[in-house]
């Protein structure tokens, strides 16, 4: 595990920008996992200025990590929302090439091995961004969700509705499940860049990258990934002892 500490969110979401851009400059075919929430909004940012100096999306590929159950796309809290307005609406991504899991689907089984079975057909995935929550989840997968995961409906924590909420009118208004990448999904992706910011992640952060390897720290299974890096700024770095 590779950790890099950013002076501030500035410089953490540039760092992602960096690699990101490398990977598609090296590989134009390049097959990107990318993640919503507040963390990643600077990296997207960055991202879009990038395709306005010339970086072409238009043959890359991209899956999401995650959607709520029961969300239409058009919702606005539906991550495929928050995915065009923040990044796909604004680069030369083809919308053939765009993947979520899709929240309205009626056959939640289907839908999750149709998913799996995209990723693998699209030659799995190059560089996965993640966020994590203040519980150490990855994606949706909660604290105790087993290592041998993959993309399944899932629960959503308590702590996760709770923080959530901020995107909704209100707290009973956050979809209690959603389909969610598994945690071995995320781990076969070929490198993965965990990004993340402020005080709110500090223990979250030292028990992934510090702790022991456990099902209720889902982050601590990346010590065992063979290249992945934390990008973190210096308050979400300030429990780490080294
Ligand atoms: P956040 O969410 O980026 O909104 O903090 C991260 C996560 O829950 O994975």
């Amino acid at each position: 595990m590779q950790i890099k500490i950013a002076k501030d969110y500035a410089e953490m979401s540039r760092l992602a920008a960096d690699m990101i851009s490398r990977l598609i400059e090296d590989r134009p075919d390049a097959v990107l996992g990318l993640a919503t929430g507040s963390t990643p909004v600077g990296l997207y940012e960055e991202l879009v200025k990038r395709h306005k100096a010339g970086l072409d999306f238009s043959r890359v590929t991209t899956f999401n990590l995650d959607e709520y159950y029961g969300l239409h796309g058009e919702h606005p809290a539906s991550y495929n929302y928050y995915m065009w307005e923040h990044l796909f609406g604004k680069i030369n991504i083809s919308q053939e090439k765009v993947n979520l899991p899709n929240g309205a689907a009626p056959d939640p089984e289907e839908e999750c091995r149709r998913y799996e079975d995209k990723i693998a057909a699209a030659g799995g995935i190059d560089l996965q961004i993640l966020g994590i929550g203040s519980n150490a989840h990855i994606g949706f997968n909660e604290p105790g969700t087993p290592f041998g995961s993959v993309t399944s409906l899932v629960k959503l924590a308590p702590a996760t509705i709770q923080a959530n909420a901020r995107f909704f009118e209100r707290e009973e208004d956050v979809p209690r499940k959603a389909f969610s990448m598994g945690i071995k999904s995320i781990m076969r992706c070929r490198s993965i860049v965990l990004l993340a910011n402020g005080e709110g992640k500090a223990d979250a952060v030292a028990a992934a990258v510090q702790g022991p390897v456990t099902e209720e720290v889902p982050a601590s299974v990346l010590q065992l990934h063979p290249n992945c890096t934390f990008i973190l700024d210096e308050a979400a770095a300030k429990k780490l002892s080294c």
